[in-house]
């Protein structure tokens, strides 16, 4: 990872190329796990405007190579909950995969007072990312190790 990059809070106008970087990311890297129909609906459900909303709720980080946006990820509360919590939109640009920043960010998730406050952390994991959150410690929820109805691997870690 260059020393360029950086992880700092989302603020108001980034959410135009957040959506940029989850759509090309959805685009490319989840392919080979989900039906075109999928990918193009997901990429649909990534809009700036769903973006900025999400923002509001959650507390979001962008990752940045100087001024440019690179990766993203948010905490929110699990369902409005002040005792579980939830990881959603964890997404690195392809280009910049495999060099820490995924890591990185869920560091940063961890280090937030949502994770800190939660007895569990619950994650919605595409096929494509479980793997990486096992090695970032996530268990299978109930041992369920398949997608459920939205398509998603559910995950957590329990705080300490
Ligand atoms: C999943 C994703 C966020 C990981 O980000 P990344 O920057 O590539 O991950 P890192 O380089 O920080 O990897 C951290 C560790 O996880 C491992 N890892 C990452 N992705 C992995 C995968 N798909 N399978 C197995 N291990 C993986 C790495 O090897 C690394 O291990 P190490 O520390 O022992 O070297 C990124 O690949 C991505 O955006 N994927 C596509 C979008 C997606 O599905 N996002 C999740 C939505 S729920």
């Amino acid at each position: 990872m260059n020393d360029k990059i950086s992880i700092r809070p989302f603020v108001n106008g980034d959410e135009t190329e957040v959506s940029k970087v989850v759509c090309k990311t959805i685009a490319i890297s989840n392919k080979n796990d989900y039906p075109p129909e999928f990918i193009e609906e997901n990429v649909k459900s990534h809009s700036p405007e769903v973006i900025a909303e999400r923002a509001k709720d959650a507390h979001f980080y962008v990752v940045c190579d100087g001024e440019k946006i690179i990766g993203c990820g948010g905490i929110t509360g699990y369902w409005g909950s002040e005792t579980e919590s939830y990881l959603l939109t964890i997404f690195v640009l392809p280009e910049y995969q495999s060099m820490g920043i995924g890591r990185k960010i869920v560091e940063t998730l961890e280090n937030d007072e949502y994770f800190k406050r939660a007895w569990r952390t619950e994650v919605g994991s595409s096929i494509t990312a479980v793997n990486f959150y096992r090695k970032m410690g996530y268990t299978f929820k109930n041992g369920v190790t398949t997608p459920d109805e939205f398509n998603v691997v559910r995950l957590e870690k329990f705080n300490k």
